[in-house]
């Protein structure tokens, strides 16, 4: 059985393009029988940007609720949050001690981020490294990730590598599992939904929320009620194909190609299928938003069954490197 193990961002509410797009295809692995997975929310590296104790906590319980809200099963994968296992901030460390600072430097997520933010931490710096110990820590055989992520999952290989070299197979390898056919789900303006693009749909919010963004941020082309419209060139249409079955998708692109079918009908039957299709995971969402100790007690949980593979990790590697195990 292979083990499966990814971290998510603490980075606040996940949007429609998250769920759809990493979410629900996440759990869907997680969920399959012949993995055994892990899956953490990594709140320690939330830290480099988030000096917020309250929005800190906040994201996570948001981030939380929306995994187990989508389906994620918390008996079948090792759930846990990074914060709870602290043997993985003592083993980053000696992971750093190995990884020459020549190739930290060369860190595109540094680069990229050092030139955006205001807040260049050293830990931002060293991220590549704890995010090295979250995986080694836990001995992965495979690390699903997007392209954005695979230099970090290199870095992982190598600074397993060396440590491995000098004293002896203590860690296991991990492979990137590299997600390319994800699909990219569009924003209300047809451009990637993301947060910094402020083109998100936030499929937990109540009907009459999300009848205002449909309306509102999604532009439509003003021809007539009777005109025929391309369903291929339409935000309406791509994200409502996104939700609904195959004969409902074909139903509403044939009555846009035949006119006397408005972009308001078209917005009505979005909305609707978004009420509808995401209920279930709404009602679950906020049942645990309102709950709070349920998700902590599911965390708690996780972080228990993580720990006892972390400290069998960390006794390895402790006691080679000369320290009491
Ligand atoms: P954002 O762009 O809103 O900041 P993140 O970068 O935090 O989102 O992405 C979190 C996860 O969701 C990543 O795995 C990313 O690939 C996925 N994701 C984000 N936006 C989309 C999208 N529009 N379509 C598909 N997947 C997405
Ligand atoms: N760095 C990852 C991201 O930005 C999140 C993450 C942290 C992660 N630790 C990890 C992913 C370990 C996979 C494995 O999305």
């Amino acid at each position: 059985m292979a083990r499966i193990l990814t971290g998510v961002q603490s980075t606040g509410r996940p949007h429609m393009g998250n769920i759809l797009g990493a979410i629900i295809p996440a759990i869907e692995l997680a969920n399959n029988p012949v993995n055994d997975s892990f899956l953490f929310i990594a709140d320690l590296h939330s830290l480099t940007q988030i000096k917020n104790p309250k929005q800190l906590k906040e994201n996570t319980l948001q981030v939380a609720a929306t995994w187990l809200a989508c389906g994620l099963n918390p008996e079948k994968t090792t759930f846990y949050r990074q914060s709870d296992v602290p043997q993985c901030t003592e083993l980053s460390w000696y992971l750093n001690c190995f990884f020459p600072y020549q190739r930290l430097k060369l860190a595109h997520s540094f680069k990229d981020k050092s030139d955006r933010l205001e807040d260049v931490n050293s830990g931002l710096f060293a991220y590549p490294m704890l995010m090295a110990s979250d995986i080694l820590l836990y001995d992965a055989d495979y690390v699903p990730v997007g392209k954005d992520q695979l230099q970090h999952l290199e870095m992982t290989r190598d600074v397993a590598s060396r440590i491995n070299h000098k004293y002896g197979e203590v860690f296991i390898i991990p492979e990137a599992k590299l997600q390319k056919d994800a699909q990219l789900i569009p924003g209300t303006d047809g451009e990637k939904m993301s947060k910094s693009r402020e083109n998100t749909i936030d499929v937990f919010e109540n009907e009459k929320s999300i009848k205002k963004i449909i309306n509102k941020n999604i532009i439509t082309d003003n021809s007539p009620l009777e005109a025929s419209k391309d369903p291929n060139n339409s935000t309406v249409f791509h994200l409502y194909n996104l939700i609904v079955s195959s004969e409902k998708s074909s139903k509403m692109a044939e009555n846009l190609k035949a006119g006397g079918y408005g972009w308001g009908h078209a917005k009505k039957e979005l909305i609707e299928e978004l009420v509808k299709s995401f209920a279930s995971q709404r009602e679950k969402f906020n049942h645990y938003i309102n709950h709070p100790q349920e998700v902590e007690d599911v965390l708690q949980k996780g972080a228990l069954k993580a720990k006892k593979v972390a400290d069998a990790t960390l006794n390895r590697i402790r006691e080679s490197l000369g320290y009491n195990s």
